[in-house]
Parts: structure tokens; sequence; C-alpha cells
């Protein structure tokens, strides 16, 4: 596999089936043509991902997600307002998706990405692109190309460099399908944002149902164990008195910045939840390459993306109790 840059040769790969990990503003998706299920069935091969969890398609404009899906008015304006951007919405399929896409549901999740390689990409090649984040199944999203070339660089054609990723986590994803909408990721739109569009929306985010598999408490292992507390002090107060010297601290915000510590990493001393987010699969991945096998960590304040944040650590905390029981 190659790191490339030249986005022409991306849209050749992808034309002929092939495999390309691309950029987005969330997180580097794992691409290939949505509507080829040969090269389909390689995304869920590479990932290690089981068929039952459906992977988003990916589309240039409002034009393209009519292409692939039912757009209702609530829909639209939700595009209207967010995209392109870090919002995903499950929307009724069309006949143009195959059911493998879909994992047999009859709706499919749409995006309209807003990084602009990979909006060159949809534009160029004039494809619709599944893509779900590239990294093996459970384990945390990739930031930058090189995280992508560490997990899955033997098993595809090659990874299209657009730097590192701005927003850090995924997408919102909100089920249009149904009466009511719904939450169900939280991601790098807030809900605070939503709901200023729709007025109040439920949240439901699953954590074994394999509806919405990418909520599975089994993901985003980070390769050491994570320990959440919900403040800094607590979270400090183990780290004290627990870690060992590849250990590491996972803060936010003024509290604990006063440490002079190089296994202390601060999502961001300034309490700015678009950072934190920015940073945090970053971090997460540094504290396992250097062999952390503690990772002390506490919660954000719950508002903003702060709660995409959150929900990522407790998944990757969940993850680990989980494998403790073992
Ligand atoms: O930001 C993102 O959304 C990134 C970038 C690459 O676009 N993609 C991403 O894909 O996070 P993935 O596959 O890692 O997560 C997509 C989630 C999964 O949890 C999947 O179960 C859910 O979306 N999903 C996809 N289609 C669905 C559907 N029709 N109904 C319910 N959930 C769906
Ligand atoms: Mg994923």
């Amino acid at each position: 596999m190659a790191i490339i840059t030249d986005i022409d040769q991306a849209v050749s790969l992808l034309q002929a089936g092939e495999l390309v990990a691309l950029p987005t503003e969330t997180v580097y998706g794992l691409g290939a043509d949505a509507t080829n299920e040969a090269a389909v069935a390689g995304i869920f091969k590479a990932k290690n991902r089981p068929s039952f969890d459906p992977l988003i398609v990916h589309v240039a404009d409002v034009q393209g997600a009519q292409a692939v899906a039912e757009v209702g008015l609530d829909a639209m304006a939700l595009f209207e307002q967010f995209s392109p951007g870090p919002l995903t919405l499950v929307l009724p399929k069309k006949a143009l998706i195959p059911d493998l896409v879909t994992s047999g549901h009859p709706t499919v999740g749409v995006r309209i990405p807003a990084h602009p390689t990979m909006q060159a990409v949809l534009q160029r090649s004039g494809l619709y692109i599944a893509a779900p984040s590239a990294n093996p199944f459970g384990f945390t999203s990739p930031t930058t190309a090189e995280h992508v070339e560490t997990s899955l660089g033997d098993r595809i054609a090659a990874v299209l460099d657009g730097g590192p990723c701005e927003v850090g986590v995924e997408s919102t994803i909100v089920d249009m399908s149904g009466k009511e909408p719904k939450v169900l990721r939280l991601g790098g739109i807030s809900l605070e944002a939503l709901e200023e569009v729709l007025g109040p929306i439920p949240v439901q985010l699953s954590s074994s149902a394999p509806h919405a598999p990418g909520m599975l408490l089994s993901h985003y292992n980070p390769g050491a164990t994570v320990h959440l507390f919900p403040s800094a002090e607590m979270a400090f107060q183990a780290f004290a008195e627990q870690a060992g010297p590849r250990d590491g601290l996972l803060t936010y915000g003024p509290a604990l910045s006063h440490l002079r510590d190089e296994r202390v990493v601060n999502l961001s001393p300034s309490s700015d939840d678009a950072e934190a987010a920015r940073n945090l699969f970053h971090a997460l991945r540094a504290f396992g390459a250097r062999s952390a096998q503690h990772i002390f960590a506490h919660e954000l304040p719950e508002h903003g993306l702060g709660r995409a944040v959150n929900d990522r650590l407790k998944r990757a905390a969940a993850k680990q109790k989980s494998d403790d029981k073992l």
C-alpha cells in the first residue's frame, strides 16, 4: 500500500473497484464504490467488520443524496443547514444501493462530507462512496494517513493523504426514516445545533443491539485500559496513586494544566470542546504507541462536542471492563 496525494490516482483506483482510504473532516474513511458489491464486500473483509453493521454512503451534494435515498423535508432542512459537514442522515434507501451496503436494512446512512480532497474525489469520480472509518473493527478511528497505514496498510490499495482531520470525531448520525427524528450517534454536529433546527430530539445511543452497531460498547479500543472518572481531581488522584512510568493521564481544561509530567496529555487547556474532539483519537493512539497499560481520564462537561468525546471515552472504558471479565 502507498500513501498518495494524487486525487486522480485515487479516483482511478476507486473506479476500478479498489479500496482507498480517504480523508474526511471527521476521520479517515475506507472508501469503495457503493454500487460495486465486490468492492463493498472488500471493505467488510479488510476491516474484519461483521456484515450486520451497515456502511455510510458519501455523496458530493444534495442531488447525490437524492440519487441514493428519499430525502424528505426535514432531512433537506438538516442537509441545508449542516452539509457539507459532519452529519449523517439515515433515510429510506433507493434500489441503486445494494443490500450489502445497508446490511439488509431498508435505510441508508448518507453523508455529504466537507473535506476539500474528499469533495474532489466525489466530484471527479461521479461515484457514491461507501466508507466506514478506516480502522479494524472495534479499534480507534484514524485521523491521519499514517494511522491508516499502521492498522490497514497491507489490506488496501492506497491511502489518500489529506492531512490531519479537523473535527476528529465521527459524524453525528440522525435517523430520519421514522416518524420522529432520533440521534443514533453523537458526533461532529452538536445536539444543541441540531435542536435549533428540529426542536428537542431523542438520543438513542445503542450499546449492544446490532441495529446501530458502530455504537457497540466494544468500540474505540486504544490498546490500553481506560479508567474514566467524573472529575479531573478524581482522575488525577488515581493517576498519582496507581500510574506506572508508561501510563497516561488524559485531561481537559485548566484544572491540571500546572502538571509538568510528560505522561499527561491535555486535550484542550482552554476548555475548547472542538479542540478536544480534534485531539482525542490521536492522544489515545499516542498512549497506545508508547505501550501505556493504563490511561486515566475524566469526562468533559456534557455540552457541545464534549458529549461526543465523553461517548467515545465511555466506550473505550467499557471495552476494557468487558475484557477484564474474560
Ligand atoms: O464521520 C463519519 O461518519 C465517518 C467518515 C469516514 O465519514 N464514517 C464512519 O463510519 O464513522 P462507520 O461505519 O465507522 O460508522 C457508521 C455508523 C455505524 O455505527 C453504523 O452502524 C451506522 O453508522 N449506520 C450506517 N447505516 C445505518 C443505517 N441504515 N441505520 C442505522 N445505523 C446505520
Ligand atoms: Mg467506525
